[in-house]
């Protein structure tokens, strides 16, 4: 079928034995995973839950370690805690990992200095340093990245279900640089009242060692299915359900420059039974919707379609209610979503970033649009890492663009650092919060 973004490799021969090579090794998730995490989706699509999906825009194999895979496990938890605390509702947790390396480009090329070079791609598929070796795509590099995956998901296995995770914890996912910042002392104070609670729980007999909702949590792993090959290649028939599925991760999606609905990604994604993500920007149609929801959940099954709308801050009240009327008026069950990352990439001093405020006012419409429509606000789809770096302007530390130098290190789009990540998560909490009183009134006055 027609595709979109695919790479130039240049042996088509070692490019289909790696790929031979990956459809022998074993799957990275399992199908009842996949179809656990589309139950819980389905909560959020019911209004019950509520969807965090984070973590770096591309993954990299000079960051891959133990500290990093921790510091964001860190924020993510604790972004997570602060959400379920203020919506009293379970939030679903969906990294943005373990597999996040395909990067779709707008252009094929880029020059520097009058040289012109393959861009980069994702370290799936070349390298990031701009010379002719390294932009050149090589398969070996999807076995990288499989082994990466693996070792990663091992680890937060580990972590989710070992103890890291349990909320006996709470004050110990702190990280130092973020302990003496506005975002630590409320964090601080609200890690304060749930130790307070546990406390009462203990003394009444409800112990994390009696109850593993305390001690552990579900964690699932989701990215772009970018590269059709390598997903492919980890594309297995489920042996209890006899359905295809995915393995390369739990949840995957599809990007925004791919959602042709008569191309492959499409057509690959219709084939498997994992819960999928469509991202919607400002060039989707509400019919062109409708259509992709026809092909990508026929069923009509809750939990198995995440809409994530990425429309730019200043663009969510012209684009997002006309998608959700045109939803709600073919009752489609989905999930949405607000990646505040994606429509609010600028320059500034030479560098891509994105201005603080724009991705919290993207998230502020979002909610204010769902709210206005009668609609669930579901989740959020954000660009983060655990790391102190300066990738995006703004937050309570006020970045400024001659500050994005210190640490910029993403590989490819900016990230919120720890600080600005869990100033979102309180800014959502309110906003949840509101919604929560909002709902409250209208049971009241209904009686
Ligand atoms: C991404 O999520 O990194 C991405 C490329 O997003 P989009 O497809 O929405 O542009
Ligand atoms: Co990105």
């Amino acid at each position: 079928m027609p595709i979109q973004q695919v790479p130039a490799y240049p042996s088509e021969a070692a490019l289909r034995e790696t790929e031979a090579r990956l459809a022998s090794f074993p799957p990275l998730v399992f199908a009842g995973e996949a179809r656990k995490l589309k139950k819980q989706l389905a909560a959020v699509a019911n209004g019950e839950a509520f969807l965090l999906q984070g973590g770096d825009c591309a993954e990299s194999f000079a960051e891959h370690g133990a500290d990093n895979i921790r510091d964001f496990f860190r924020v993510f938890l604790q972004m997570a805690v602060v959400l379920t605390f203020a919506g009293s509702q379970p939030v679903v947790k969906v990294g943005r990992i373990a597999g996040q390396f395909a990067k779709p480009r707008s252009s094929d090329f880029e020059t520097k200095d009058g040289v012109t070079l393959p861009s980069y791609r994702g370290d799936i598929i070349n390298g990031i340093e701009f010379d002719e070796r390294s932009r050149q795509p090589d398969p070996a590099r999807q076995e990288m990245a499989y082994r990466q995956s693996a070792a990663t998901l091992n680890l937060l296995r580990a972590f989710a279900q070992g103890g890291y995770a349990s909320l006996e914890n709470v004050h110990k996912w702190m990280l130092g640089f973020v302990a003496d910042s506005p975002q630590g002392e409320r964090y601080e104070a609200l890690a304060n009242r749930i130790t307070e609670t546990m406390d009462f729980m203990r003394a009444v007999g409800i112990t994390s060692e009696t109850n593993y909702a305390l001690r552990e949590t579900d964690f699932y792993t989701s990215h772009e299915a970018l590269l059709l090959g390598y997903e492919e290649a980890l594309t297995r028939i489920d042996s209890t359900s006899g359905d295809w599925y995915a393995t390369s991760g739990h949840m995957i999606w599809i990007g925004d420059r791919t959602r042709q609905p008569d191309h492959a990604h499409v057509e690959y994604c219709r084939g498997i039974k994992n819960p999928l993500g469509l991202k919607c920007g400002p060039s989707l149609t509400a019919d062109g919707l409708i259509r992709l929801i026809d092909l990508l959940n026929p069923e009509n099954d809750a939990g198995r379609l995440t809409l994530i709308t990425r429309f730019g801050y200043d663009k969510v009240e012209e684009h997002l209610p006309k998608l959700i009327r045109a939803v709600e008026r073919e009752g489609r069950k989905v999930v949405w979503s607000c990646d505040p990352m994606h429509g609010n990439t600028i320059t500034a001093a030479g560098y891509k970033t994105r201005p603080f405020e724009r991705v919290l006012k993207e998230v502020q419409s979002f909610f204010d649009v769902h709210r206005a429509e009668g609609t669930h606000p579901g989740g959020i789809h954000v660009e983060m890492t655990g790391k102190n770096v300066t990738e995006c302007t703004g937050g309570a530390r006020a970045i400024t663009a001659e500050e994005l130098h210190d640490r910029y290190h993403t590989h490819c789009d900016p990230r919120l650092n720890a600080d600005q990540a869990i100033e979102l998560s309180f800014l959502i909490s309110d906003l949840l919060k509101k919604g929560q009183s909002g709902m409250a009134q209208q049971k009241v006055v209904n009686g």
